[in-house]
């Protein structure tokens, strides 16, 4: 089990983490969830050793983590937020470089290269030069540089942000099959809630450096009094509504609808429908449907998680 205790980083006057108390089960699918600044990357840099926390400490397994020795830094595998390749050089140039970068034997590195690329998708595409990848292709070799040492925990810091669908979905294969066949502990952060619902057996949604909720996608969602959303049809009569709708709850304004969380009264929903008809808004504009992470952080921070 890795252990994150009472950790805290600041950046001149930046509170990045303002103690961090985190268990993260050993074979789980852990997701790190918050906004931009929230203090995700931060985070991973004290997991890995790049960056040493001013109070608290990680441990694995009781253990202190000490990063100064190789044996201790194999145990991660990190896929950093940007991509970090050799641009100019061919993708298996990349891997033999991040295979012997981490000590992996020159035998034991050409069978783990094939078996990486064979994850990633990218067998028939080894010999061409990075630069000319799709940007998911990129993201897929950044993750089979980070498994070639066979680390026990791999951390994924946004793996899926500029990326394709199909990559997307790639991703995600790989992902689960590190996961689900290879038993790795994968701790992967995201401001996409509905990633971490589809991917993650366990979350932590973070914000201003604070981890505000923690729980699967079922413990999280009992946090709302009502488990479903209620979703108005966004349309320029909804809109014209918008000020009558807030007075019935919290209002999320998403692509296509007006997600609102009743509060008070509007709770009933005999109440909440006798009120859309006084606003005139007609049944069929109306779908009720079951809540999501996204309704879990308006919830607790009266914020929307992307802007
Ligand atoms: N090297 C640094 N110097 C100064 N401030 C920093 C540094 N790294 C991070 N910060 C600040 O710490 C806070 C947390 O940043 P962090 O990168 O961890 O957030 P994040 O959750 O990863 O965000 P994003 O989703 O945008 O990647 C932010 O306010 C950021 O500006
Ligand atoms: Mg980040």
């Amino acid at each position: 089990m890795l252990q994150i205790s009472s950790v805290v980083k600041n950046f001149d006057k930046v509170q990045a983490l303002k103690g961090i108390d985190l268990k993260i089960e050993k074979g789980s699918f852990f997701g790190l969830l918050g906004p931009n600044g929230a203090g995700k990357t931060t985070l991973l840099n004290i997991i890995i050793g790049f960056l040493t926390p001013d109070a608290g400490h990680v441990s694995i397994d009781n253990e202190p983590l000490i990063y100064d020795n190789l044996k201790m830094k194999k145990k991660f595998g990190y896929v950093p937020q940007e991509i970090a390749l050799y641009q100019e050089l061919p993708a298996l140039t990349n891997l033999k470089i991040f295979g012997e970068l981490y000590g992996v034997g020159k035998k034991e590195l050409n069978k783990k290269i094939d078996w990486a690329l064979e994850l990633v998708g990218l067998s028939g595409r080894q010999r061409d030069v990075v630069k000319t990848y799709s940007g998911g292709m990129k993201r897929r070799l950044n993750i089979a540089c980070s498994v070639l040492h066979d680390p026990e925990i791999i951390l994924c810091d946004e793996p899926t942000v500029g990326v394709d669908p199909q990559s997307r979905n790639a991703i995600f294969e790989m992902l689960r099959r590190l996961n689900k066949e290879e038993g790795k502990t994968i701790i992967y952060t995201t401001h996409y809630m509905e990633e971490a619902e589809q991917l993650c057996d366990r979350m932590a949604i973070i914000d201003y450096g604070e981890i505000i909720a923690e729980g699967n996608l079922n413990e999280l969602t009992n946090l709302l009094e009502k488990k479903e959303t209620v979703k108005i049809v966004k349309n320029d009569f909804t809109l014209s509504k918008i000020e009558g709708l807030k007075g019935m709850g919290l209002i999320n304004e998403t692509e296509f609808y007006l997600e609102l969380i009743p509060k008070g009264e509007f709770k009933k929903y005999a109440l909440l429908f006798t009120k859309f008809q006084e606003l005139n808004i007609p049944d069929d504009s109306v779908e009720i449907s079951r809540a999501s992470l996204e309704d879990v952080f308006l919830f607790l921070t009266g914020r929307k998680l992307r802007d």
